[in-house]
């Protein structure tokens, strides 16, 4: 079967200017340039280059996973089967597709964390309380805890996945794997019993490994606010990290769990999050090749990401949203709980290109860092006007509930 190399008919939302028609004080709030469409103005001897370059590129995707599938995961159940079933080739798969920079992603997760781990640690004389969101096989764990034993600071962790496959790979191989920590490890959905047993082994760093939404609805992996219970409830933890999760879920399901998360941390605490981000034209990256001239092409960037990895390797293969609208609304969710308000204070996001198959800047990685802050009214009513007014302007361009792709397959052949 040949898929075509059309672009959708319908356009994303990266293509319409539906941002331009929001006020001022929205923009304000959002690093306009990465969601706002711009215009690359490419000759056509360039783009045509451009284009068999796109076809090669397809065509090599395609050959790395000959069982690619004709239909992507639809449901949430297709999602947790397919992480199931790749759960044991996980870890050299993901290091392939990422041409092993995946490492480093999470390496830079754990150095987020460490300062405020230190802070609880030396004011509060207690071991800090990590949530990690969409763990996974605990590779994200293991590369953090590197980083725990480096500075010596006491962090009591929980991985929480939808994969009962994934997290038995953390809990036989991955997590027993891990050097530098006394380790418990339990598998289960709610266990504050023995969660209580391994604070009294006081051990400086320990993991426990949970299933969340073990039903499968595919709900957002934090069930928290007031109405939360036992291992995950108001204010329990200090910190919460995610490492290439949050497109398994559509944007209003990552607001909301974002909400959740400002229920779930302590005030002062910390949200630390690395994952995928579309190209932006003037952040293009530099090629390793033709070396050594300076060469950047954020046409075929953006043309490749809209083209393959957005409906190819992110939709098709993995059932994946397009994540890169998720920081700039994320950051903009308020609560209020016992009177006051809250919401985040965005203390780094930061976008670089990196380079994938053959030396090619084909897309790049965010790293945002949040913290829990309390809010004036004033402040707490504009970011949730911000917010809606952005929802409402997707709703009205079509991105109905924020569910879709942000870009389309493309039609087989
Ligand atoms: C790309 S993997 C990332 C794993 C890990 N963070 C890492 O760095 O290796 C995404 C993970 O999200 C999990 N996942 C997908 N949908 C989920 C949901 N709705 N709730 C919780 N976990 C989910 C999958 O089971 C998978 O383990």
């Amino acid at each position: 079967m040949t898929v075509s190399l059309q672009s959708p008919g319908s356009k994303s939302i990266y293509e319409q200017d539906i941002f331009s028609a929001l006020p001022a004080s929205v923009l304000a709030r959002i690093a306009a340039d990465t969601l706002f469409p711009q215009s690359l103005p490419d000759r056509w001897p360039k783009k045509l280059l451009g284009e068999v370059m796109l076809l090669l590129a397809k065509v090599w995707v395609r050959r790395q996973r000959p069982e690619f599938p004709n239909q992507p995961p639809t449901s949430h159940q297709d999602v947790r089967a397919l992480y199931d079933s790749e759960s044991k080739r996980y870890l050299q798969r993901h290091a392939r597709t990422t041409c092993r920079q995946d490492d480093v992603w999470r390496l830079w997760l754990g150095q987020a964390l460490v300062s405020k781990i230190r802070e609880v640690n030396a004011q509060q004389k207690r071991p800090a309380r990590h949530l990690e969101l969409f763990a996974g096989s605990g590779l994200s764990y293991s590369s953090q805890a590197k980083v725990f034993h480096l500075h010596d600071v006491a962090v009591n962790t929980i991985l929480l996945d939808a994969s009962a496959g994934m997290l038995d790979v953390a809990a036989k191989l991955t997590i027993p794997q891990v050097e530098h920590a006394g380790h418990a490890v339990f598998v289960g959905a709610d266990m504050p019993e023995l969660r209580k047993q391994a604070m009294r082994q006081e051990r400086r760093r320990t993991v426990e490994i949970v299933q969340s939404d073990p039903a499968g609805n595919g709900a957002a992996p934090v069930q928290a606010g007031p109405s939360g219970r036992g291992l995950l409830s108001e204010g329990s933890h200090d910190l919460a990290s995610i490492m290439f999760g949050l497109g398994a879920i559509p944007l209003a399901k990552a607001v909301s769990l974002s909400h959740d998360l400002l229920h779930l941390l302590t005030e002062g605490g910390r949200f630390a999050v690395t994952d995928m981000h579309k190209p932006v034209a003037h952040l293009a990256g530099r090629w390793a090749w033709p070396a050594p001239v300076t060469f950047r092409w954020a046409w075929l960037e953006r043309e490749a990401y809209k083209r393959i990895t957005v409906p190819y390797v992110l939709r098709q293969l993995w059932g994946w949203y397009d994540p890169s609208l998720y920081p700039h609304l994320m950051k903009l969710s308020v609560i209020k709980t016992e009177g006051l308000w809250y919401g985040w204070e965005e203390v780094l996001f930061e976008l670089q290109s990196h380079s994938w198959d053959f030396g090619m800047p084909m897309m790049p990685v965010y790293r945002q860092i949040l913290v829990k802050v309390r809010l004036s009214e004033h402040e707490a009513t504009e970011r949730a006007n911000a917010s809606q007014a952005i929802l409402s302007c997707l709703a009205e361009a079509g991105e109905s509930e924020c569910d879709q792709p942000a870009f389309p397959l493309g039609t087989p052949a």
